[in-house]
């Protein structure tokens, strides 16, 4: 672990030219590292594995595999946007694998929010090894560890608790072996990783993304999922997304979503009854996501967007704003 570790000469990635001195240092460390040899990696469109896959498309091209696996949980149009910018923008060499059903089938009937965690780390694994396995000649596993992810694996070597499971890639099956890793961002920390994404030429959304967990909208549709109340909470969401872009929230909010509970209250529209789920929005501000305080949304913006649901989301007839900061709520429901 010992060499893993920034050395402390090492200047903070601040200015688009020291991004730039970076990548530069980094393309040739690769092309160094991997010669001819294909490398593949999971490319989930979350900041860190889209800042390698440009890095590592600059580095080798079309040596680099991209597999994205779409597990049915991801965010409106989320799946869409990483073909659009990789395979159509970037010219990536990128597989697509839509594995919505085989998650849903997993999850079906599951409501302890654990075992679904389990499920889909597991199953992602399962999913990419698949895919991994069809391929020929690929050495490396190229992954978006970054330094703070270096740090808690140390931490949790030294037998500190997680109160949830994270999932990331990692833990691949035996019989996928890989001459190495290659990890271009290990030692950068979030905003470095930023400011490199962004002299790559990465779009500012993509760059700039909110955090979003690696089981997706899967821990936010609370309990059994249900195709119907997961595609409540994606429209949900999508509104909620759209509205903080508009009031310029979206800006300064660490991260904001909508979570939809396996209840139904009564309510009416068009004069009868109507019995739909509630759709709960959290909306948080935070340095480490080790404790968070909730935004104060002005009510304008919770009219319009309650408006908004209630009027365009089948099955929802109630908004409610969660107040609970962390501690004592953690950020995510489940
Ligand atoms: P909690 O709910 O523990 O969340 O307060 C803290 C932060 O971690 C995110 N989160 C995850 N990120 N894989 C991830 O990469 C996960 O499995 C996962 N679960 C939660 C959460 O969105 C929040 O930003």
């Amino acid at each position: 672990m010992q060499n893993n570790l920034r050395p402390e000469s090492m200047k903070r990635i601040t200015t688009k030219e020291l991004a730039e001195a970076f990548i530069e240092e980094q393309i040739k460390e690769v092309r160094e590292q991997v010669g001819d040899k294909k490398v593949l990696l999971a490319l989930s469109g979350g900041v860190d594995s889209s800042v390698v896959a440009a890095l590592l498309i600059k580095a080798i091209g079309k040596q680099l595999v991209c597999v994205h696996v779409n597990h049915g949980l991801m965010r409106k149009n989320e799946s869409e946007n990483v073909v659009e910018i990789f395979r159509n923008q970037l010219d990536a060499n990128l597989i697509y694998v839509d594995a919505t059903d085989r998650f849903l089938d997993l999850l079906k009937d599951v409501s302890e929010p654990e075992k679904k965690r389990k499920i889909i780390g597991a199953e992602f694994i399962n999913v990419f090894a698949d895919e991994a396995r069809k391929l020929d000649g690929v050495a490396f596993l190229a992954q978006g560890t970054i330094y703070p992810d270096i740090l808690e694996s140390i931490k949790q070597a030294e037998g500190k608790k997680a109160v949830k499971s994270h999932h990331n890639v990692g833990g691949l099956p035996e019989d996928l072996k890989f001459d190495g890793l290659v990890e271009p961002v290990k030692l950068l920390f979030k905003d470095e990783v930023r400011v490199v994404g962004e002299a790559l030429g990465l779009p500012h959304a993509m760059v700039y993304r909110q955090p979003f967990p690696g089981p997706g909208l899967g821990v936010r549709c609370l309990g059994a999922i249900t195709r119907d109340r997961l595609a409540a909470l994606r429209e949900a969401d999508a509104i909620l997304r759209d509205e903080f872009d508009k009031c310029g929230l979206a800006e300064k909010v660490w991260q904001y979503f909508v979570v939809i509970p396996d209840i139904k209250s009564v309510g009416v529209k068009d004069d009868s009854r109507y019995e739909g789920w509630p759709a709960i929005i959290r909306a948080v501000n935070t340095t480490d996501a080790m404790s968070a305080t909730v935004e104060e949304i002005p009510y304008a913006v919770l009219h319009k967007i309650t408006a908004r649901i209630t009027a365009e989301v089948d099955g929802v007839n109630r908004v409610l704003y969660d107040l609970t900061p962390k501690p004592v709520g953690t950020i995510e429901w489940e």
